[in-house]
């Protein structure tokens, strides 16, 4: 592959892992456009690169993981520009969320606000460290979430919660985001990536099929009736149990060694 030229981010692979690192430390790595286009170039890029298995974003410096939309460009849209600016902005946050069979971890190293927190929680799940706040402050700049706060924050946390969250645009500990199910772990700042490293070998010792169905099989059943989830589920389940990786898996049990799976 040609290397990538990125002005915004970092973008590294080693052991299967993609490591993207949104790269604007001095404004607290609020989100431009540009660096939403790099974004959309390093994910697609993973989803296309059969040698990674799961992806770490994180912010670079010690204060942000991205402290939002940046709010220089914000302050000049208006209308349908603003609403375009939003839908592409969630078609970024939606190939995050997507992203076949390849689970992205967020670890929040500092602010996550606004689109921070979206993007984060477009995420897999979410490693904090200690140091993290996280928030929706937009209702105090005058307007309103649009890279899916509203939507995905009441999934993940439930209605009240993610109403007053939204509404009072207050910042939350990572010890408060980690009670409510906003962040999953919250770590000392120097575990941060370790931790994340020690999951994401852990989702890369299993079966790469089953990883793919089981990731789809919650997105579209959150999106869905229970019914039509079980449905997808025993689709998925029978898919699965045809893989050559079901007879490896199965197999290397009752042989009581180690499963060594090919992804089909
Ligand atoms: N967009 C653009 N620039 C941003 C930004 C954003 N979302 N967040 C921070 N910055 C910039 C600041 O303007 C400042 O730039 P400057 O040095 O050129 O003046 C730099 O990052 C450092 O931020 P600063 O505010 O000085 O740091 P702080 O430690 O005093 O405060 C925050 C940190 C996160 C509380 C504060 O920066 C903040 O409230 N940011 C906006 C958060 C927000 O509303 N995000 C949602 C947008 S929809």
């Amino acid at each position: 592959m040609n290397r990538m030229n990125f002005a915004n981010i970092l973008f590294e692979k080693k052991n299967s892992i993609a490591y993207v690192t949104v790269n604007r430390p001095d404004k607290l790595n609020a989100l431009n456009m540009a660096t939403m286009e790099e974004l959309r170039r390093a994910f697609t890029d993973i989803k296309n690169d059969a040698a990674v298995r799961v992806a770490i974003l994180t912010g670079a410096g010690e204060k942000a993981f991205i402290a939002g939309a940046d709010i220089g460009e914000l302050s000049q849209n208006e209308g349908v520009m603003a609403k375009e600016y939003a839908q592409r902005g969630q078609s970024v946050l939606n190939l995050i969320e997507n992203l076949v069979g390849k689970p992205v971890i967020a670890c929040i190293n500092g602010f996550a606000l606004g689109g921070g927190c979206e993007v984060a929680m477009a995420c897999t799940f979410r490693l904090a460290s200690e140091t993290a706040k996280l928030g929706q402050p937009e209702v105090k700049l005058g307007i309103i979430a649009g890279y899916g706060g509203t939507q995905r924050l009441p999934r993940l946390v439930g209605k009240g919660t993610a109403m007053q969250l939204l509404l009072t645009g207050e910042m939350i500990s990572a010890q408060e985001a980690c009670r409510i199910g906003l962040v999953n772990e919250v770590t000392a700042p120097s575990d941060l990536i370790a931790r994340a490293e020690a999951i994401a070998q852990k989702i890369i010792a299993n079966g790469p099929l089953a990883i793919q169905y089981t990731m789809e099989a919650v997105n579209k059943g959150m999106e869905t009736t229970l019914a039509e989830g079980l449905n997808i589920e025993a689709v998925l389940f029978g898919r699965a149990s045809t893989t050559e990786d079901k007879k490896e898996g199965t197999a290397a049990f009752l042989e009581k060694r180690a499963a060594q799976f090919k992804g089909r």
